[in-house]
């Protein structure tokens, strides 16, 4: 995309609005262009077997299930969990909670109680007062514990393994479930060194995007054990979202992962670069996603794209900005600079 900018010189609109914007590469195109295929909806595409086995592999799990969207990961792997009229716990800007549209009420007939945390972490003390066992006719019962890691509202916030661990070992002593939203897990495995398998290890069941930082233009996979994957391939089917020929976006995924995850450290270097720039905290962008508070947010917003830079408002005096494949460390240092002067 081009600009004229207000200065009058022909220039590259900066796009920070989100990881979900990238384009595939033309190394992506190419191995989307070969890739073998067959229809997964009869189990018979070898691309799609490949991303799936390679998927559960990297967490630790014995299956996986590759599926249009992270909403679509989230409510078959939420579902998997907590039946109808049962809840799920989760910190209350969750993904899950806030912008899947109730899909987890509306499919589902999962309720769900929040906890608050401004950086989206566990609060484990909060989470044992919101517990509720089994008590027959008269409460809801708790039978799961999302977590969101990174957490994207919260800013990209990666969630301590400590945390996760302590979390883990409280959900297995009152005997519920853990899910784990891991659209952004990628994120969070690159920017503390904690092996995949071992964020696998601490959820029963995860949902990850191959759409967000990892730049493959559509995909999502859900993963965990084999029952509850081949139950999710029937309520994915049920829900429309038997998929044919897929071997095709599968193969961008499996390129994603061979070339597009090391570099994730350039993005998480970009954003502290940014939040330097406008006077965040760089030690509290943790990942490739940085919150600036500014009092008018919107204005801050139209002034940004107006000098060719595009950023999202995400309150009245929240501006967000969005790293990726996309922003290269030229863009960067543009945008850093622009910015700056908002
Ligand atoms: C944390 C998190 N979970 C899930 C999703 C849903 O992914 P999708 O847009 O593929 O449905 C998103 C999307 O941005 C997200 O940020």
């Amino acid at each position: 995309m081009a600009r004229r900018s207000a200065r009058g010189s022909q220039d590259h609109v900066i796009d920070l609005r989100s990881d979900t914007l990238t384009k595939p590469t033309d190394e992506m195109r190419a191995v989307m262009a070969r890739a073998e295929v067959g229809d997964d909806v009869y189990g018979e595409d070898p691309t799609v077997a490949l991303l799936e086995e390679r998927v559960a592999g990297m967490f630790g799990h014995e299956a996986a299930l590759f599926m249009p969207t992270g909403s679509m990961a989230n409510v078959l792997a939420v579902r998997s969990l907590v039946a109808p009229g049962q809840e799920v716990l989760c910190e209350a800007s969750a993904h899950i909670a806030r912008a899947e549209l109730g899909a987890h009420g509306a499919y589902s007939g999962v309720t769900m109680r929040t906890w608050i945390h401004p950086r989206g972490q566990v609060d484990l003390p909060t989470v044992r007062t919101l517990f509720a066992p089994d008590m027959g006719p008269f409460f809801v019962r708790t039978t799961a514990i999302s977590v969101e890691n990174t957490h994207n509202f919260a800013g990209g916030a990666v969630l301590p393994i400590q945390d996760l661990r302590d979390l883990r070992e409280y959900a297995t002593g009152v005997g519920v479930a853990v899910h784990m939203d891991g659209a952004r897990i990628w994120n969070a495995h690159v920017a503390t060194g904690v092996p995949l398998a071992e964020y696998g290890a601490i959820a029963d069941v995860l949902a990850v995007c191959l759409s967000k930082g990892l730049g493959a233009p559509v995909g999502s996979l859900m993963v965990g054990s084999a029952d509850a994957i081949a139950e999710a391939r029937v309520w994915r089917k049920r829900m429309g979202g038997g998929m044919r020929q897929v071997g095709i976006l599968a193969a961008a995924g499996l390129h994603a992962l061979d070339h597009h995850l090391e570099r994730l450290a350039d993005d998480h270097a970009h954003a502290r670069l940014l939040a330097e720039a406008c006077g965040v905290d760089p030690v509290a962008v943790d990942t490739n996603i940085v919150v600036v508070q500014h009092a008018d947010a919107l204005g801050f917003v139209a002034a940004a794209r107006e000098a060719g830079v595009l950023v999202s408002a995400v309150g009245p005096t929240a501006v967000r900005l969005v790293t990726h494949l996309g922003v290269s460390r030229v863009d960067a240092e543009r945008a850093a600079s622009v910015l700056a002067t908002l």
